[in-house]
């Protein structure tokens, strides 16, 4: 699993230009491209939908990792998987059946992740990580980019590594929220292998240079 995947987090780009933004992390060297679904309810703060989605889907070659920060969000499902998803992070918050969301979004064609919030333990998706290819720890409280990375969250980063590791399937460990150089070297270090970075690499002049730092960092 290493290096770890970069996902830049569009929520950072600058949206007058977002085609052209999508372009340029993916011609700077960028794996997985982060889509922040925000939904003014599940958390404070609006963002944009599935025809946003939909209208970059044909700009770009990246894997489309969508985040869905919604509750409900099983009536969109379908609707983002339309869109191109590759990936569908639902929240493990959101629910109250995880376990059939998680099935619909295998059954749409679409990769299933579980999104943790940090007051949320580990042991929440115990019982699902059998439906998911990813599980994405956020070390931030969702809702805006630009916060501060909690490093509380590196303790439970390892014992999800253990835990998706006993199940012999092959399960990414997403990191989301303040991840820089520094703390990429923490995350990854404690097992994760995917990294979701918003400022990082669209708050930075080169993101061909943000990439490559973040990567270098990863690599220790
Ligand atoms: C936060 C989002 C993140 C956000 C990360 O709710 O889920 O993906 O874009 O932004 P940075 O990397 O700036 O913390
Ligand atoms: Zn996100």
């Amino acid at each position: 699993h290493f290096p770890p995947l970069i996902a830049p987090s569009v929520l950072s780009a600058d949206f007058s230009r977002m085609a052209e933004e999508v372009i340029a992390v993916e011609r700077a060297g960028a794996d997985w491209l982060h889509l922040d679904v925000m939904d003014g309810h599940f958390v404070p703060n609006l963002s944009f939908g599935a025809q946003l989605i939909k209208a970059l889907r044909p700009q770009s070659g990246l894997a489309f990792d969508v985040h869905l920060m919604m509750t409900p969000v099983d009536p969109y499902l379908e609707m983002f998987a339309q869109a191109g998803a590759d990936h569908i992070h639902v929240h493990v918050e959101a629910g109250p059946h995880t376990h059939r969301t998680l099935q619909q979004i295998r059954a749409l064609g679409v990769k299933p992740g579980i999104a943790l919030c940090p007051a949320t333990p580990p042991q929440a998706v115990e019982e699902v990580l059998d439906l998911v290819d990813v599980i994405l720890v956020m070390t931030v409280n969702p809702g805006f980019g630009g916060q501060k990375f909690l490093t509380s969250q590196l303790e439970k980063i390892r014992t999800l590594r253990r835990m998706a590791d006993a199940t012999g399937r092959d399960i990414r460990i997403g990191v989301d929220g303040g991840v820089d150089v520094e703390t990429a070297a923490l995350a990854t270090a404690a097992g994760a292998d995917m990294l979701v970075a918003g400022t990082s690499v669209y708050g930075q002049p080169d993101y061909e240079r943000a990439i490559a730092a973040l990567r270098g960092a990863a690599r220790r």
